[in-house]
C-alpha cells in the first residue's frame, strides 16, 4: 500500500470504532469536540452521516455539530487528496503575484479553492503565512516548499506529483 499525507479509512472497523465512541458519550453535549477530534483522526475528516450520528447521540442539534466544524479549521468535511498543495495569500505573497498562481492552480486542477480533484489527487488550501515570506510567492504540496512560485510553473509541478503517483501505484501494483 502507497504512503498518503492523511489516514484516511472508511473500513468497517473504523466505523465500528467511531460507533463506540460517540456511543460512550450519549447524552454527553459536552464532549462535542472531543468526539470530533476521534472521528478526524480515524477518518481524516468528519462525514455528513457521522455529523448526524454525532448530534442525535450527543443530544446536541446539526448546527452546533457544523458550528463547531467551522470554527475548528482543523476539521474537514470531506477528505483531502493525495498531495495538498497549500498556495500562501499571506500579504507578501499576495503582491508578488500569489493570486495568478492561486488562479493557474485552479485552472489547471478543474477545481476551486477548498476542493479535491475527483481523482483523490489534489487539495487546494488557501493560507494566510507559510513563515516563508522571503520565498514569496510561496506553496507548499505536502511537506515541499515551492518558493518564488510562477505561474507558469504551476504545470510542470503538478506534473512532477502525477508522475510521483503514478510511479509509487506502479511500485505497489495498483
Ligand atoms: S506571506 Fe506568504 S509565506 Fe509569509
Amino acid at each position: 500500500m502507497t504512503e498518503h499525507t492523511e489516514h484516511k479509512c472508511d473500513c468497517a472497523e473504523a466505523y465500528l470504532d467511531i460507533e463506540q465512541h460517540i456511543e460512550k458519550h450519549r447524552g454527553d453535549s459536552g464532549a462535542l469536540v472531543q468526539v470530533l477530534h476521534y472521528v478526524q483522526e480515524r477518518l481524516g475528516y468528519v462525514p455528513k452521516e457521522v455529523q448526524v450520528r454525532v448530534a442525535e447521540t450527543l443530544g446536541v442539534s446539526l448546527s452546533d455539530v457544523y458550528g463547531a466544524i467551522t470554527f475548528y479549521s482543523l476539521f474537514r468535511e470531506r477528505p483531502r487528496g493525495r498531495y495538498v498543495i497549500s498556495i500562501c495569500q499571506g500579504t507578501a505573497c499576495y503582491v508578488r503575484g500569489a493570486p495568478e498562481v492561486l488562479a493557474r492552480l485552479e485552472k489547471e486542477l478543474g477545481i476551486k479553492a477548498g476542493d479535491t480533484t475527483d481523482d483523490g489527487l489534489f487539495t487546494i488550501e488557501v493560507v494566510r503565512c507559510l513563515g516563508a515570506c522571503g520565498l514569496a510567492p510561496v506553496m507548499t504540496v505536502n511537506k515541499d516548499t515551492h518558493g518564488r512560485m510562477t505561474e507558469d510553473k504551476v504545470p510542470a509541478i503538478l506534473n512532477f506529483y502525477r508522475a510521483q503517483a503514478e510511479a509509487e501505484s506502479q511500485v505497489a501494483g495498483d
